[in-house]
């Protein structure tokens, strides 16, 4: 009981990394190739990659920095299926968020060689779009979850979103 009234917090940089995030991937899909003839204009495909290569870096960065230093803010007596379903949500986000650029780079990538149509880049390209999907599903149940929490007040929401605070 003591644990669920104490309240955990999030540092700065982690919130940091985590709205910076939202932003930096919503920019991800304004800017997003429309089709794949697009990447026949080689400053478009060369700042494709360098936005990609950045976003994983950056990605790499979040991922140390939040497994070495901070904790979830899920209180202590949280039922073990509900902490299980939180993780698996959480690393299928880190390992999607990962998978999109690098497909896309590997599209670059397999563009830039000349392969720029047939069943490779084609297979490369599906994979690239089904991420995209699973992308959007996991964002709906993270977002229906830090929701759930914010209606149970138990310090969650609060503990990395700073509108609508309990
Ligand atoms: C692009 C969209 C988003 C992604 C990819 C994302 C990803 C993540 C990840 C991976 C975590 C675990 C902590 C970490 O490693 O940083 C987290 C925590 C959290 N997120 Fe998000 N998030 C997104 C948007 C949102 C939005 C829109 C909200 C609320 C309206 C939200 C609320 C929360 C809350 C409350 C936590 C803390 C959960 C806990 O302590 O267990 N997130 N998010
Ligand atoms: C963070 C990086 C990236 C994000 C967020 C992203 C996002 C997207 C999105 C939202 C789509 C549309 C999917 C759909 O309609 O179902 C898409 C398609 C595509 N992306 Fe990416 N992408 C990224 C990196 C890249 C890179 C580096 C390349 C290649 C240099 C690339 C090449 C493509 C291609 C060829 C398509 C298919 C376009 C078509 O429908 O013909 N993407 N991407």
């Amino acid at each position: 009981m003591q644990d669920t009234l104490k309240k955990r917090k999030y540092s700065n940089l982690a919130k940091s990394f985590h709205w910076g995030f939202v932003f930096l991937f919503i920019y991800g899909l304004i800017k997003q190739v429309q089709d794949i003839e697009q990447l026949e204009d080689p400053s478009l495909l060369r700042f494709e990659v360098l936005f990609a290569s950045i976003f994983v870096l950056l990605l790499i960065a979040r991922f140390i920095y939040m497994k070495s230093t901070q904790k979830t803010s899920l209180p202590e007596n949280t039922p073990r299926l509900q902490k299980i379903a939180a993780k698996t949500v959480h690393y299928s986000m880190y390992f999607t968020l990962a998978a999109i650029p690098l497909s896309g780079m590997l599209i670059g990538l397999l563009f830039g060689i000349g392969l720029k149509d047939g069943f490779i880049i084609e297979s490369v390209v599906t994979l690239h779009e089904i991420l995209i999907d699973l992308i959007y599903i996991l964002i709906g149940t993270h977002i229906s979850a830090a929701i759930f929490h914010r209606i149970k007040r138990d310090g969650v929401w609060s503990s990395m979103v700073p509108f609508l605070r309990e």
